[in-house]
């Protein structure tokens, strides 16, 4: 299939030839990781960096060399030839630097032109995973943090399925608990035949909490029947458990609203659906002995953590927790996921790490974290206001999301009447890039940072169209698909009749730039060879970490090369000496430009940006 010839990454392939290498190089050392990196550096485009290592394992043991230097020079000299390299030289204590031949590089870009993107997609270790991700709850209004955990969760989804992994895109919604009660006696009191009452007039449910909050503490018989609803809907009456749906069907209708806006897929698996699963998973987790007694309440102590996870509350009832532990059961167990990701605020870090671990206890999840089944927690920071506080409205109120996309998407029409578009475009036309760049740029200004740090929320630096934004890169996009209109070439011809080359340095820059995107999230723009030895490691194994972190789960890794992918092509495009339209090497040059734009609306795709065509 498809699927088996895939090559793998630039890292990758030339890690393969190196692997060859180092097995004739040090025949007794067994498995020895290749150790290779871009380094897009002057002595070359990739380095393999393993020969101080090896020496340090090899000397006084009768090997043939004479230090570090000499190992590098045997690597090098028992590469097997390859298309894909143009020369190979050492330097410094034994790097291996690989330069890349023009050639290849050409060639493999015009091939994933003709074939499509998809053949450089990378290829991680599971089948099936499982993003739990924006997860409001009902009845209160989904604000940013749950606008961060739905943007981040669903470019972490695409990026798996791109990779071709099934993905169980889950809203984990907080559909049940001991709200309910005082949420469903307030609706029998107020609207009699609730299940006439529509949307319109429940109205605002983040409202209606309040009001059935502020009863239930201030009228002690209304408290004593929400208690009662709660027995009475868990007991499955069916009066109640109507009432529960219906007022569940009303928050979906309006976190719908906000899906839609923002083109995000999700399924819902509210904590409910667990509900029946969480007795008898506990009860297997009491069997393993690891549920234990404390102050009433039923517990898993965690190796280094003082506090237990409570997974049966005193009062008997089940808790957050106990929802948890029998998702994670019925994903592995039912769904067979083999990866199972949470994003969530890094307030919620604490639980996951406790009941990760419990799980591990339970032989749920192997021990450390580089095998599969894997559970990882994608936690982020907050969004913060211009005060740098918390990011709040001026009453004080939390930020309602869909206000925020529609203050945005006002700005961006005026920024397009601005430039004129309204006398150039149909009204039609303005709608729709207003809304891809205003949306697109309430993505990326979320994207782009690090997810662990704060942001701070500005619609003015979001929406400017200059610097790393959504708006200059959609604008870089939609010039370079003018270029090529202008061209009045046909460009699928010329993708299999033309010839692309990459004569020029920029051409060659961009060239490579664009077939790092495979290895995106494994790029790395330290030279080693101008570190000392021990920072070498420490950055090297620091390196590691961050490779690791990056599998997937960094989407500000995918921002900057994308930014970068515009600035390299801007280098190459204001070169006079890399004209395009009218040139010699115009078809080449076109080539180009379409592979950057392929790899751009494959970036946007997977930040869940609609690209626009023209500007
Ligand atoms: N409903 C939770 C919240 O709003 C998030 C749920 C995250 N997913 C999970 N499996 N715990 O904070």
């Amino acid at each position: 299939t498809e699927h088996d010839e895939y090559m793998g990454s630039l890292k990758a392939q030339l890690a393969k030839l190196f692997e060859v290498s180092l097995k004739v190089t040090v025949p007794n050392e067994l498995d020895v990781e290749p150790l290779v990196a871009a380094c897009n550096g002057k002595f070359g485009d990739y380095q393999c960096n393993n020969a101080m290592g090896l020496w340090s394992k090899i000397k006084g043991k009768g090997a043939p060399f004479r230090g570090p230097p000499a190992v590098g020079e045997a690597i090098k000299n028992n590469l097997p030839s390859s298309e894909m390299i143009e020369s190979c030289s050492v330097a410094g204590p034994g790097f291996v630097n690989v330069v890349l031949s023009k050639n290849w590089m050409a060639k493999s870009i015009q091939k994933m032109l003709i074939e499509g993107i998809d053949m450089w997609a990378p290829l991680p270790p599971v089948k099936t995973a499982v993003v739990d991700f924006s997860s409001p709850n009902i009845a209160k209004e989904m604000h940013v943090g749950h606008l961060r955990s739905t943007i981040i969760g669903d470019t972490l989804a695409r990026m798996l399925e791109f990779s071709k992994v099934k993905v169980l895109r889950r809203n984990h919604v907080g559909d049940w608990g001991t709200q309910f009660g005082m949420l469903i006696e307030f609706l029998f009191e107020k609207f009699p035949n609730f299940e006439d009452a529509t949307e319109t007039a429940i109205g605002d449910l983040q409202a209606f909490y309040k009001a059935s909050k502020q009863r239930f503490d201030a009228d002690p018989a209304f408290k004593e029947r929400a208690q009662q609803a709660v027995v009475r809907l868990q007991g499955g009456e069916d009066k109640y458990r109507r009432a529960w749906a219906r007022i569940c069907q009303i928050s979906r209708t309006e976190f719908h609203k906000v899906y839609q806006r923002l083109g995000v897929h999700l399924e819902e698996k509210g904590e409910s659906f667990y509900n029946p699963y969480i007795p008898g998973v506990i009860e297997a987790l009491n069997k393993q002995g690891l549920v234990e007694e404390s102050q009433g309440a039923r517990v898993i102590f965690i190796e280094g953590i003082n506090i237990p996870l409570i997974v049966v509350k005193s009062d008997g009832g089940f808790n957050y927790a106990s929802t948890d532990l029998a998702a994670l059961w019925y994903r592995l167990n039912e769904e067979k996921a083999e990866w199972i990701i949470y994003v969530t605020d890094v307030g919620q870090q604490q639980h996951f790490d406790m009941f990760f671990k419990a799980a591990k206890r339970a032989g749920w999840l192997p021990q450390g974290d580089s095998s599969y089944p894997k559970a990882s927690h994608v936690g982020f920071g907050l969004v913060l206001g211009e005060d740098g506080k918390r990011f709040r409205t001026r009453n004080t109120e939390v930020v309602r999301l869909v206000d925020l996309l529609d203050e945005a998407k006002v700005r961006s029409k005026a920024a397009l009447i601005e430039r004129g578009k309204g006398e150039e475009w149909t009204e039609e036309e303005i709608e729709s890039t207003a809304e891809a760049v205003s949306y697109g740029a309430v993505k990326y200004a979320d994207l782009k940072n690090n997810r662990l740090t704060n942001y701070t929320f500005n619609f003015d630096q979001m929406l400017n169209d200059k610097g790393n934004t959504a708006v200059y890169l959609l604008y870089a996009h939609a010039r370079i698909c003018s270029i090529i209109r202008r061209s009045g070439k046909d460009i699928e011809e010329l993708k299999n009749k033309g010839t692309l080359v990459l004569g020029h340095k920029d051409e060659r820059d961009l060239g490579l730039h664009l077939l790092q995107f495979a290895e995106v999230g494994t790029m790395t723009r330290f030279a080693p060879c101008f570190l000392t030895r021990a920072r070498f490691y420490r950055v090297y194994q620091n390196f590691q970490v961050v490779e690791e972190a990056c599998t997937n789960l960094l989407p500000n890794v995918l921002c900057d090369y994308l930014y970068n992918l515009s600035e390299i092509f801007s280098k190459f495009y204001s070169n006079p000496e890399c004209k395009v339209i009218g040139s010699d090497m115009e078809t080449s040059r076109l080539l180009l430009c379409e592979a950057t734009a392929v790899v751009m609306r494959k970036c946007f795709d997977l930040l869940g940006i609609a690209p626009i065509y023209k500007i």
